[in-house]
């Protein structure tokens, strides 16, 4: 591993949130890490990625510069869906919605190589979506394909579980289509 990076290592743990995330990024390091790594450094300089950013309520319009309807892409992993649907509706915004770095890194890649401006990513915890977002700041929220958790026993961990209220939460200005 290139010396270069070891400060770049101690500034991620310290930004990490809990000690789970910690030891994450630790053995992510002990093995095949230093692919990851660079990408986690890259994501800090990408102008579409936002890392547990403070005061971004309220915010979004300026960030994207404009005020289109948002769109959130929860658990988006690489984004397949917030870099599909940017590029077919560009009078919306669309921000993708992940806790891992390295996923992200692809799709904001992806959207800056094709200069998709109506695409960003946000970094974080679902749990803690609400310090994101104002009321009535999202227009539409997407969940596509998350952990299913299949076991009874796990299924307070489903994003879909009213624990999150995702979908009556007050940033969120439209209910959810009926199932
Ligand atoms: C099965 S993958 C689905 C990825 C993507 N939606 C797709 O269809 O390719 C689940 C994703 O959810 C993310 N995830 C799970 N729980 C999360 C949480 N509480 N906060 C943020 N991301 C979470 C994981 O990091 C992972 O990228």
């Amino acid at each position: 591993m290139s010396h270069d990076l070891l400060p770049k290592i101690k500034t991620l743990f310290l930004k990490k949130e809990t000690k789970e995330e910690q030891r994450g990024l630790l053995l992510t390091f002990a093995g095949h890490g230093t692919k990851k790594l660079q990408r986690f450094a890259d994501i800090e300089t990408f102008p579409n990625v936002l890392i547990y950013p403070e005061g971004m309520q309220g915010k979004w319009k300026e960030h994207f510069g404009n005020d289109q309807p948002i769109t959130l892409e929860l658990a988006c992993g690489k984004g397949d869906y917030a870099l599909g649907l940017g590029r077919m509706f560009p009078e919306r915004n669309f921000i993708g919605v992940d806790l891992k770095g390295n996923r992200i890194w692809r799709g904001a890649k992806t959207a800056l190589d094709e200069q998709l401006a109506n695409v960003g990513f946000l970094r974080t915890q679902i749990d803690h979506l609400q310090n994101y977002f104002a009321a009535g700041e999202v227009a539409e929220i997407w969940i596509t394909f998350p952990d299913p958790f299949l076991r009874a026993s796990k299924a307070k961990k489903r994003l879909t579980h009213p624990k999150f209220r995702l979908f009556t939460s007050r940033y969120c200005n439209r209910a959810p289509p009926s199932t």
